[in-house]
């Protein structure tokens, strides 16, 4: 079986947030399986950087109002071949994937990812003098949203799944763009690709697809209904026999505490004796004072409203009355960044912020704090907290989407049945936040009952296996008739 996975971010070549993790792990893990997945990426700087010995394998003709461009092919450092689309024009510039250096969309975001979607569809339809045919067509995010709206108008296509990561980027873009990249007028409909008077790429993958799946089964049923269907929950509503919602794992190899080489010292279940000396590397990296018996409170995220950092600073005093430690790393918003760097001058020794993106650091945080924080407004999947368990640190989450399925609450129940993991509270509000950090904080106190917790976090298994058999399985159904 041939899958093309169509996506525009995967570590270790350029990485916004989860969806590049999901991009190497889903494919390495589905080619285990015998399944011949490759990817196919956009050529921006990062990427053609790193593979310098790629392959020339086809011309692409300019067409509709996109310009010339090659495909290339490689590999990824994890053994999975990739299509690269090189298209100067389009992709080789500063800044990051989908904006400039000041945070700003790139004004020709359609285009850029119209040609992703486009060559997508190309390939896996009559059209393409390519050897390898896919024999399904795996789309991921709006990015490449289109490529079933195109592989609904070609001849020969192959069927296709769309996996929604978040509903709420949605790709939407003027009317006029319809025409320009080449999709047919009277698709422009609400039974089509028009959304509020907007052509959007997320629409176009969830009204064509042949099969719809999101990264939880709580989010499946969430984004079904208002608010987390952003405009969207009437179509995936009737189409609710194609949604599923298929729980991502994480990279096991990659985040392991006892071979993690960004670690301090190397611990495991069965030794968690270098625990502290990641604690006291991590408060000496980040300026906090040396304190192995404070519990050490970190977060490692996107700064925005959707993962609720604001509510981590609003309590962050309070936090550190408690008392207790606190680190911050993440960027994004700038009032957010602001804040938190305000936080670090009027409480030093106590909170440590880095505003920035960097792997090396989150790894040493997961492997010296105590307990993570991911208090998020809405999330699909989340990888943190599993990430975060993995290396015996609980996490505080809100109840929602691939929080409540990947993190068990701390109570009488749940600690009999050995099932505990973390910290979970239902209000969205800095106070029921307070109050669960409160509630985590003495249980840390209790030394038996923070090893069992530990316990429950580290044997948890959050590898690929299940996930790839259920995506496995839906390919089958999908190409079989
Ligand atoms: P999302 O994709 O919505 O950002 P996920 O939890 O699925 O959320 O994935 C986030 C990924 O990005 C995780 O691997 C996390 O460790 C990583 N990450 C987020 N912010 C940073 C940062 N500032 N530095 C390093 N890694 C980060
Ligand atoms: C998105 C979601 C996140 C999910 C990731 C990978 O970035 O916000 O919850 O884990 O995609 O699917």
């Amino acid at each position: 079986m041939r899958v093309l996975f169509a996506t525009s971010e995967v570590v270790p070549l350029i990485k916004t947030g989860g969806l590049a993790d999901v991009s190497a792990a889903l494919p390495a893990a589905l080619r285990e399986r015998g399944i011949d997945v490759r990817l196919l990426l956009p050529g921006y700087p990062q990427v053609l950087k790193a593979l310098p010995h790629r392959q020339l394998i086809a011309d692409l003709f300019p067409v509709h109002s996109f310009p010339a461009a090659y495909l290339f092919a490689s590999w990824l450092p994890n053994g999975v071949p990739l299509f690269v689309i090189e298209c100067a024009e389009l992709y080789e510039r500063g800044g990051g994937a989908y904006q400039d250096e000041n945070g700003i969309d790139w004004p020709d975001n359609a285009l850029r990812f119209g040609m992703l979607s486009w060559v997508a569809a190309w390939m896996g339809s009559a059209g393409s003098t390519l050897d390898w045919k896919p024999d399904l067509v795996h789309c991921n995010d709006w990015q490449a949203g289109l490529a079933p709206a195109y592989l609904h108008f070609a001849d020969d296509a192959a069927p296709c799944v769309m996996t929604v990561h978040n509903l709420a980027f949605q790709g939407n873009f003027p009317s006029y763009m319809v025409a320009e990249l080449g999709l047919p007028i009277d698709c422009f409909q609400p039974d089509g690709v028009e959304f509020y008077g907007n052509l959007s790429f997320m629409k176009a993958g969830l009204y064509y697809a042949d099969h719809i799946t999101t990264v939880s089964p709580s989010y499946a049923r969430e984004i079904q209904t208002d608010p987390l269907g952003f405009g969207l929950q009437g179509l995936l509503a009737y189409r609710r026999e194609k949604v599923t919602g298929i729980l991502n794992g994480i990279d096991v190899e990659g985040w392991n505490p006892a071979t993690d080489p960004d670690l301090v010292q190397l611990y495991s279940l069965n030794d968690l004796s270098g625990k502290s000396a990641n604690k006291c590397g991590l408060q000496k990296r980040m300026g906090l004072h040396v304190d192995p018996g404070l519990p050490l409170f970190a977060l490692v995220s996107r700064f925005t409203h959707q993962k609720g950092v604001d509510l981590v600073l609003e309590i962050a005093p309070q936090l550190v009355n408690l008392p207790a430690q606190l680190v911050l790393l993440g960027n994004g918003d700038a009032g957010m960044q602001r804040a938190a760097l305000d936080l670090l001058h009027h409480f030093p020794g106590k909170i440590g912020v880095y505003i920035g993106f960097d792997e090396g650091l989150s790894h040493l945080i997961h492997g010296g704090a105590d307990i993570f924080l991911m208090p998020s407004r809405f999330e699909p999947c989340g990888l943190s907290q599993m990430h975060s368990q993995r290396y015996g640190v609980p996490p505080v989450v809100y109840a929602t989407g691939g929080l409540i399925d990947t993190v068990t609450d701390y109570n009488e129940v749940t600690c009999a049945q050995g099932l505990a993991s973390g910290f979970v509270f239902h209000s969205m509000d800095a106070a029921s936040l307070h109050a669960t950090v409160k509630r985590a904080a003495s249980v840390y106190y209790d030394k038996k009952s923070w090893r069992d917790l530990q316990h429950n976090c580290m044997t948890r298994d959050f590898s690929w296996n299940r996930s790839a058999a259920a995506y496995h399985d839906l390919y089958m159904n999908l190409i079989r008739p």
